[in-house]
């Protein structure tokens, strides 16, 4: 019999995730046979889980929140997309090479395009967030095009840093960075096209709330990485406004499905898991 693929998770604290159960159904569809471990990893204990991982030649790894900066010093390679994002949450090894890739920003255009029929090019896209995630989206948005984009996050100097960085990639979208209580931000909100919240705001067990939601319209998309619950009060808002929307687990697949295949060369079942994640969220609920 052909030797499972040995595959998993790094993070910390590494609570429900649904990654083993998504890659598990696309494995069974695609007829691969892998073995994918969930590993809570300290900081602290970073660089020897890595050696631990070449030493046990696991073939892949995704890697999450707080470890996707800090563990491209253990890899041999980064891609050139990981490198301008500058994390990585997906490794592959190959002859005994880690290579860091990041499928994040792939993840969240994917879900735009093929689950919200939002194309960004020329765009303006106002993003809540400039924290990991909001790199990689942002990164992509950039890179697809987007004409106009404004970060607008709790400790503004993160959001205008992040608004800098972004101004050098892509196709030289305009960029701006807003803090909170910014007086710009119920128009900012009002002209978008497209508005994203990568913040945990929204998330269950998690307070606060985002500003100038009340500037949320008919006639924009809106887009929630956040995916527990599955409607968030932004996702709600919106929809009472007559926004379109997307929610966040459509990148959560589309960035596994990258990985996936990366892995295993194989096709992802899209659908299928979408189907198996929201049975295991209603479990989770009810
Ligand atoms: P991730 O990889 O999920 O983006 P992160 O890098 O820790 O995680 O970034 C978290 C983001 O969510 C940041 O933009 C953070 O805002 P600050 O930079 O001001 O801390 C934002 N965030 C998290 N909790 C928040 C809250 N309760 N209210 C507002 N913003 C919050």
């Amino acid at each position: 019999m052909e030797k499972p693929l040995a595959l998993g998770i790094i993070g910390h604290p590494i609570g429900h995730t649904l990654s083993p159960l998504m890659h598990a159904v696309a494995a069974g569809s695609a007829g691969v046979s892998l073995a994918y471990s969930v590993y809570d990893v300290k900081p602290e204990n970073l660089r020897a889980a890595m050696e631990g991982v070449r030493a046990l030649s696991i073939d892949g790894l995704n890697v999450t929140v707080p470890h996707k900066v800090d563990v491209m010093e253990s890899l041999d390679e980064i891609t050139e997309e990981a490198a301008a994002i500058g994390a990585v949450n997906t490794i592959v090894r190959r002859g005994g090479r880690l290579t860091g890739y990041n499928t994040d920003a792939h993840g969240f255009l994917t879900s735009l395009k093929e689950n919200a029929g939002g194309d960004p090019a020329g765009k303006s896209v106002l993003v809540y967030g400039a924290g990991g995630a909001a790199r990689a989206i942002v990164a992509g948005l950039a890179r697809a095009g987007a004409g106009r984009i404004v970060i607008v996050n709790r400790a503004e100097g993160k959001a205008e840093r992040l608004a800098e960085k972004v101004r050098g990639l892509g196709r030289g979208a305009e960029t701006e960075g807003l803090g909170f209580s910014s007086n710009k931000l119920f128009e900012s909100v009002r002209s978008a096209d497209i508005i994203v919240n990568t913040t945990a705001v929204g998330m269950e067990g998690v307070g606060g709330r985002l500003p100038a939601m009340d500037g949320v319209r008919k006639g924009q998309l809106v887009v929630d990485i956040v995916y527990r619950p599955l409607e968030t009060p932004l996702l709600s808002r919106a929809r009472a406004a007559g926004a379109a929307t997307l929610d966040g687990l459509w990148m959560l697949i589309h960035q596994g499905a990258m990985s996936f295949t990366l892995w295993t060369g194989k096709p992802f079942p899209a659908d299928r898991v979408r189907r198996a994640l929201l049975a295991e969220l209603q479990r989770e609920s009810s």
